[in-house]
């Protein structure tokens, strides 16, 4: 009815659907995200959620990510955080697969489950299988007092905000945003990582919200590249290092609201299949940025566009060598490597929004998807 669709628009803010507002939210969330958290300018970092557990967490053999979706994602940015930072050896779980598979625990493990809504069923049974065999479980969630939340030892709210769009967008960055400080505090503790590092990278961190504000800028280039791309059948994303579960989520976020097939791929995997696909209808989108992998992806961006494959790609700033290679090119500011995610996913959900809409799909609800899976 008519104050129902008034209510609607109100809780829109202006945008015609939640996922355009939630991504534009991004650098709020972050910061809400990092606020009494973060404070760079003193060197300290706190988490309340870790306090009492932070022995447990430093001393632990093993850190156990598990989750689904898009929170799988943010697991797999996780273990690049960890083991560069803490050198802890991190193992990701879809939580389905982990808690059928009488997987190896023990009381020496830190699991950490993530979750926006809290309520996933597979997620709920994996921690309730690490508990039973010992294991401390820490969560990572966005509904406050939701199943998870109550389920596990302690943990970290993400503080995003409610997310109403099906595809999750503020909440991935939000999660993203709370492993990262895990990440730090946890190197910093052991000792991982010198006091200078870890003071410079709390300053970067505590930028981000600004550089994800400037890396929104790129929507009308991103509405463009839409428009010519939203009939195509399939698309590819690659990236490496960090930006590998950038490409996977990237992928995620086009097929859930614009029914697309799209496959992410670490970089270099290209060359075992998926470079078989590529032909003058494929759009490849690579995550470019200058990071350490950065020459390792610029030839695999001539080995697609040797193939005639149509490259979409997300720099940094500033960019001209991938510039004279790529059909489009979208720049994000510069970041420490770490960092970088949270700002190269910001293009790819701008993108699937863009398109899902062009092809006239429901992009708050799509088809067949539920905001919280609480069936295995
Ligand atoms: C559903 C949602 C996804 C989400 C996944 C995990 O499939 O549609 O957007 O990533 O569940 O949800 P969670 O609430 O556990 O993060």
């Amino acid at each position: 009815n008519k104050l129902e669709m008034e209510l609607e628009a109100i809780e829109k803010g202006g945008y015609d659907h939640f996922m355009l507002k939630e991504i534009n939210e991004q650098p709020r969330s972050i910061a809400d995200c990092m606020r009494g958290r973060l404070d760079a300018k003193n060197g300290r970092l706190v988490l309340g959620g870790l306090r009492d557990y932070m022995n447990k967490f430093q001393n632990a053999d093993r850190i156990i990510i598990t989750a689904c979706g898009t929170s799988w994602h943010a697991g797999l940015v996780a273990e690049y955080l960890f083991e560069e930072f803490a050198r802890i050896p991190v193992e990701v779980e879809y939580a389905s697969e982990f808690r059928y598979r009488n997987p190896v625990i023990s009381e020496k493990d830190f699991v950490i489950a993530i979750s926006q809504s809290g309520e996933t069923a597979d997620t709920l049974a994996a921690i309730e299988l690490a508990k039973s065999k010992g294991a401390t479980i820490f969560g990572v969630c966005n509904v406050v007092g939701s199943s998870i939340a109550r389920a596990t030892h302690a943990g970290c709210y993400t503080h995003a905000g409610p997310e109403i769009g099906v595809a999750s967008t503020k909440a991935f960055t939000a999660q993203i945003s709370v492993l990262t400080m895990m990440a730090l505090m946890l190197g910093y503790q052991r000792g991982t990582l010198t006091e200078s590092k870890y003071v410079q990278l709390l300053n970067e961190l505590e930028g981000i919200p600004v550089k994800v504000e400037k890396a929104l800028k790129m929507n009308s280039n991103v509405e463009k590249i839409a428009e010519i791309y939203k009939d195509s059948r399939n698309f590819l994303y690659l990236g490496r290092g960090y930006n590998f579960p950038v490409a996977l989520e990237g992928a995620l976020k086009l097929k859930e609201i614009s029914y697309i097939h799209a496959e992410g791929y670490p970089a270099a995997e290209m060359k075992h299949g998926p470079i078989a696909l590529i032909d003058e209808e494929m759009p490849v989108v690579f995550i470019a940025t200058k990071d350490t992998s950065y020459e390792k992806v610029v030839s695999n961006i001539q080995e697609v566009k040797a193939r005639k494959g149509k490259i979409i790609a997300v720099v940094t700033e500033g960019d001209t060598v991938v510039r004279g290679m790529a059909d489009h090119v979208l720049e994000v500011p510069d970041t420490a490597e770490a960092f970088v995610p949270l700002l190269s996913v910001i293009p790819l959900q701008q993108l699937s929004y863009h398109i899902a809409v062009m092809r006239g799909c429901n992009v708050d609800q799509p088809r067949n998807l539920a905001k919280s899976v609480t069936v295995e």
